[in-house]
């Protein structure tokens, strides 16, 4: 939790500029948004309205979900002849966040929401602090949402721990096809702990029939180490691997690391539903998403240059801490790590598959 952030600032790296994949995995999860609104709207009709965005990094993403919620608030309250209510908004991600690049874009927020739709009665505040345990007072919550967020584990899996000075899932970065069960397990059980927690900290948290809308990456398969759920991870350490063979970087701490990152099916989400009971799931769906769906107009840019800084807007700061590298290596690393993306490219089109998930807070 101290290391998971993503590239600050508005440089060539940082997320506000290479977070255009992110932006277009809000924009697929924004019909359960709408219907979600809807049913709290219509069932429960709150006078005052708590919304919380978790994971809401800094940059142009940051309040696009948000100011997404309060246009629908405004339009399913019109459409069913109800006073707008009263908007306490949340805007939560962990301490390491660049909050104050957000609250710098909050007047805007704030016009438009007059401008446009009348709305004054509309207070957006930030929250520091880890979504996988409380964050708010108890049933303060009507509508929860997260895009892109919920992929991260709270922490590298306890059960990789090294057993007598041996790593448990050497040259790779997350699961892959070579992993052993016990690496799988490891993964497995610390999304269970994780999820778990988070599901119950949000049921102490919404009030009965309140609405969450939960979106990340996850997979078909209900194999762990199917492609679809590790290739970005595998090719990440195969350039990580070949500065290793030019002695640039020693293997022992490829060997060392493990991405705090799982991308679960929907079975197992449904699992853990189950387990909490707190929660219904009332609408779920699985998206592909092209690891290139950015603009493609310009021929002088490769796929695999897009994809490989889109990538390392999130995970710079990860891997600059475990493996201190420096700017020049660095960068050294994503030139390969291009190289290798867009040579798998010219063979194959790559997806990721993203889970959009609505659940309802039980009575
Ligand atoms: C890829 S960004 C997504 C940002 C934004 N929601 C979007 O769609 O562009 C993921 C964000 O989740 C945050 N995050 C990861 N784990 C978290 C946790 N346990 N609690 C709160 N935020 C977390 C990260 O700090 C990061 O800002």
């Amino acid at each position: 939790m101290h290391v998971l952030h993503m590239n600050t600032g508005e440089g060539e790296t940082s997320y506000a500029k290479n977070s255009q994949l992110q932006k277009k995995i809000i924009s697929v999860g924004s019909s359960m948004v709408e219907s979600a609104i809807f049913s709290i709207m219509l069932e429960v009709q709150p006078k005052s309205m708590g919304v919380a965005d978790l994971g809401c990094s800094s940059g142009p993403n940051s309040l696009t979900a948000v100011s997404k919620i309060i246009h629908t608030v405004n339009v399913v309250s019109q459409q069913i002849g109800l006073s707008v209510p009263e908007l306490r908004v949340s805007l939560n991600d962990l301490p390491g966040n660049d909050f104050n690049d957000v609250f710098k874009s909050l007047p805007e927020l704030y016009n438009k929401m007059k401008k446009d739709y009348g709305i004054e009665d509309c207070y957006v505040w930030g929250l520091p602090g880890s979504f996988y345990g409380s964050l708010f007072p108890a049933q303060s919550l009507h509508f929860v949402h997260s895009s892109s967020s919920l992929h991260w584990l709270s922490q590298v899996p306890l059960g990789l721990k090294p057993k007598a000075g041996t790593h448990l899932n050497k040259e790779k970065l997350y699961l892959s096809k070579s992993s052993s069960m016990t690496v799988v397990r490891a993964y497995q059980q610390q999304f269970h702990e994780d999820f778990s927690l988070f599901l119950k900290s949000r049921a102490k948290e919404m009030v009965s029939k309140g609405r969450m809308v939960l979106s990340f990456l996850g997979r078909r398969s209900p194999n762990p180490c199917a492609d679809e759920a590790c290739y970005q991870w595998e090719l990440l350490g195969n350039a990580l691997m070949s500065l290793t063979l030019d002695g640039l970087l020693e293997k022992e701490k490829i060997d060392a690391f493990n991405a705090p990152y799982y991308a679960p099916s929907l079975e197992e989400v449904a699992r853990e539903v189950e387990y909490d009971g707190s929660f219904v799931v009332d609408g779920a769906e699985t998206f592909e998403i092209e690891w290139d769906d950015g603009d493609k107009s310009d021929f002088n840019i490769s796929s695999g240059y897009r994809v490989a800084k889109t990538i390392r807007a999130v995970v710079e700061p990860m891997l600059e801490s475990h493996f201190d590298l420096g700017t020049e290596l660095m960068d050294e690393l994503f030139r390969r790590y291009t190289k290798i993306i867009d040579d798998c490219l010219s063979k194959t089109k790559l997806k990721y598959i993203n889970l959009v998930i609505s659940f309802m807070r039980n009575e």
